[in-house]
């Protein structure tokens, strides 16, 4: 059995970190507990010292102001490691995540892995959440993978497993100091080349007290995406899907000119057949270029795809072009402008989570555990 610390960052969770702590200790299993306190004023500390001298392997940190949550984690995770840990679980103080799935992250720990509780692969499910939490965290979700190119399902879990020594290399690069952590953490992970897994957890919204997740988070959370999105390749990447759509326009405007002017065919027959180069083309410098690192299925699926999402976009290009231009009552011409762009997004959205779908293998370190 390695040596495990588990962390719990506290806020003002009086009504359940007794319960939590409890519930804990009867695993029966050697454990180190670290609580990170931001100044709680409702009596968690209280508790947490009680059950400190009750059991004798509870830390209490405090920090005395609110300092964020990914500060409150940072501080928890150096701490397990000085205190020698192998293997560092967080959770949440109120119950959401429950003690007795912590042995099944545990399990699949090792030193240089992070394993993730996730409420979204086949398995893990929420309990207690309204439409509007799920649309938070979907949002999240959808952006991170988006912006950060890290493939997991539930990147902005709190219940996980690091391995000491991604701990060790990560987090002096991890500047987040808010919820924002979860995400960044991981982004450096990968480009580090650690490995991430997932396991399906099951997650239930807290009955005491109250979220700590505000506007003012979701902000600074979405801020630290961008960032993210220099810093990872991920907008090299969207500029290099832009630079391969002006090149299929001039392939298309040589070959529709070739096949009329030199060929002598009638020029919508040229128009067919230089749409479908320039897709080619397109997909060509996409596969091997800006979608080196991502698959999904054989060459002949994706390139089945690649042609789709052209037609769908096209469709949506129309449609919206009447939309714009019937009941807006714009400008043909400034309707085709924003129908344009709206496409382009749509089309690397198509392109980004549809045809190239996952990144390769585990060549860069990743794969996903479904585990019951
Ligand atoms: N020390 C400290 N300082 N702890 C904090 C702070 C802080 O500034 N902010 C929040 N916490 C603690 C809370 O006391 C709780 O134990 C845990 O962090 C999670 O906070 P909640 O307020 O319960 O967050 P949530 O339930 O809305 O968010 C959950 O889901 C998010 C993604 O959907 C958490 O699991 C997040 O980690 C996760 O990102
Ligand atoms: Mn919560």
């Amino acid at each position: 059995m390695p040596k495990v610390c588990v962390i719990i960052p506290t806020y003002n969770e009086a009504g359940t970190i007794g319960e939590l702590l409890d519930r804990l200790e009867s695993l029966g299993l050697e454990l180190q507990v670290v609580v990170v306190d931001d100044g709680s004023d409702d009596g968690t500390i209280e508790i947490v010292e009680e059950a400190s001298r009750r059991y004798g392997n509870i830390i209490l940190v405090e920090r005395g102001v609110k300092l964020g949550l990914g500060s409150a984690l940072r501080d928890g995770l150096r701490k397990g490691v000085e205190l020698g840990a192998e293997l560092l679980v967080t959770m949440d103080a109120d119950l959401s995540h429950d003690p007795l799935e912590l042995p099944k992250l545990v399990d699949e720990g090792t030193p240089h892995r992070i394993v993730l509780g996730s409420r979204y692969v086949e398995g893990g499910c929420i309990v207690g959440w309204g439409l509007y939490r799920r649309l938070v965290s979907w949002g999240a979700n959808f952006l991170a993978r988006l912006l950060t190119g890290v493939p997991s399902r539930d990147s902005t879990t709190g219940f996980r497993c690091y391995g000491a020594e991604v701990v060790k290399a990560v987090l002096p690069h991890v500047r987040g100091i808010g919820y924002e952590f979860q995400v960044e953490v991981l982004s450096v992970a990968q480009r580090m080349g650690f490995e991430i897994v997932e396991v399906p957890i099951t997650f239930m919204d807290r009955r005491m007290g109250r979220s700590k997740l505000g506007f003012g988070e979701m902000w600074r959370f979405l801020r630290i995406l961008l960032r993210i999105f220099f810093e990872s390749g991920e907008m090299g990447r969207a500029l290099k899907f832009i630079a391969v759509g002006l090149s299929g326009l001039l392939v298309n405007e040589a070959v529709i000119w070739l096949l009329t002017e030199v060929a002598g065919l009638y020029y919508l027959i040229s128009g067919v057949i230089s749409a479908e180069v320039s897709i080619v083309n397109n997909f060509i410098w996409n596969n091997y270029w800006t979608f080196s690192d991502r698959g999904g299925g054989g060459l002949l699926a994706r390139f089945v795809r690649f042609n789709l999402a052209r037609v769908f976009g096209m469709a949506l290009g129309l449609l919206l072009l009447k939309l714009f231009t019937d009941l807006l009552g714009l400008h043909y011409l400034v309707s085709n402008v924003f129908a344009i762009l709206i496409v382009f997004i749509f089309n690397y959205l198509l392109s980004f989570f549809w045809v190239w779908r996952r990144p390769l293998g585990d060549s860069r370190g990743i794969h996903i555990a479904r585990r019951g």
